[in-house]
C-alpha cells in the first residue's frame, strides 16, 4: 500500500503557480481572490481562513469579506455585483453552505462566469460536461490532478463515486468520465452498494460520514480517495476507515493530508488562470 500524498502534490502546484505570478508581476497583473463567508460556523472560517492565507503566501491581492449572519440577499447580491466590476478580483468564492434565508442558486448564478474560481456557476457546469474549457470545481479536479500525478491510467477503470452532490460527487463523475473511466455513482438509496463497491478499481468517497468505507467493501489493489472531511471529537476524520482499508488498497488518500490541500491548490490555479486570461496571455 502506498499512501498518496496530496500535501507533496498540492506543494508542487504551488511551486509552479508562484513561477506564474512571478510572469505576471512582469505584465503589471496581480492575481486577486475574494472569499466571502456568512455567519461564523466554525468549518467553514477553517476553509476560508487557509484560502486566505494561501493566497497571500503565493502574492494574491486577497479580500475576506467576513459577513454576519444577518445579511440579507440583496446585501450579498450587491457584494457580489461590485466584486464581479472590481479590475483588481479574478476569482470571488462564497463559501457554502450559506443561511437558509439566502438563496445559494441565486448567489452563485450572480458570480460572474469569467471569475468563478469554485466552478460552480451553471454554465462552467455545463460547458465542463461538455467538455469546453471552464474553471473546473476545485475538489474534483484536485482528485483528478492526484491521479495524474500518480500515472494512472484511468481508461476503462471501473470508478465508483460514493456521493452524488453537487460540489462533488457530480463533477467528478463527469471528470473521470472525460478521462474513459466506467463510472458509477452510488448514494444513499443505492442498492447492492457492497456489491458495487467490491467491483472498483477507483472508489471516490465523498458521503460525509465519518468512516463509512470500511474493509469489506473494497477490493483488493483498490484505489481508494477520500474526499471526506470530518470532525470526531475535535479530531479530522475522512469517508473511509483509513485503518482497516490500508491493507487492502494499493493506493489510499490520508485525512488530512490527501485530497484537502489539493482543493486549495486548485482554488489557487483557477484564480492564476483567471488573471492570465483577463490578461490576455492565454
Ligand atoms: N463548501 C464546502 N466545500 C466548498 C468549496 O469547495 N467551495 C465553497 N465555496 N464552499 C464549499
Amino acid at each position: 500500500m502506498k499512501i498518496i500524498d496530496g500535501k507533496l502534490v498540492s506543494a508542487k502546484i504551488k511551486e509552479e503557480l508562484a513561477v506564474e505570478v512571478e510572469k505576471l508581476a512582469k505584465h503589471g497583473i496581480v492575481p486577486g481572490l475574494a472569499v466571502v463567508i456568512v455567519g461564523d460556523d466554525p468549518a467553514s472560517r477553517t476553509y476560508v481562513n487557509s484560502k486566505e492565507s494561501n493566497a497571500k503566501k503565493l502574492g494574491f491581492y486577497s479580500v475576506k469579506h467576513q459577513l454576519d449572519e444577518t445579511v440579507t440577499e440583496d446585501e450579498l447580491l450587491d457584494l457580489i455585483e461590485n466584486m464581479n466590476a472590481d479590475p483588481q478580483i479574478h476569482g470571488i468564492l462564497v463559501q457554502l453552505p450559506l443561511p437558509d434565508h439566502i438563496d445559494s442558486k441565486k448567489v452563485l448564478n450572480s458570480i460572474s462566469v469569467l471569475k468563478d474560481v469554485d466552478g460552480f456557476h451553471p454554465e462552467n457546469i455545463g460547458k465542463m460536461i461538455i467538455g469546453d474549457d471552464a474553471f473546473l470545481p476545485c475538489t474534483p479536479n484536485g482528485v483528478m490532478k492526484l491521479l495524474e500525478y500518480e500515472n494512472i491510467d484511468l481508461r476503462g477503470k471501473h470508478a465508483v463515486i460514493i456521493g452524488r452532490s453537487n460540489i462533488v460527487g457530480k463533477p467528478m463523475a463527469t471528470l473521470l468520465l472525460e478521462k474513459d473511466a466506467t463510472v458509477t455513482v452510488c448514494h444513499s438509496k443505492t442498492q447492492d452498494l457492497l456489491k458495487i463497491t467490491n467491483c472498483a478499481d477507483i472508489i471516490v468517497a465523498a458521503v460525509g460520514i465519518p468512516n463509512f468505507v470500511t474493509a469489506e467493501m473494497v477490493k483488493e489493489g483498490a484505489i481508494v480517495i477520500d474526499v471526506g472531511i470530518n470532525r470526531v471529537n475535535g479530531k479530522l476524520v475522512g469517508d473511509v476507515d483509513f485503518e482497516s482499508v490500508k491493507d487492502k488498497a494499493s493506493r489510499i488518500t490520508p485525512v488530512p493530508g490527501g485530497v484537502g490541500p489539493m482543493t486549495i491548490a486548485m482554488l489557487m490555479y483557477n484564480t492564476v488562470e483567471s488573471a492570465k486570461r483577463k490578461g490576455g496571455l492565454i
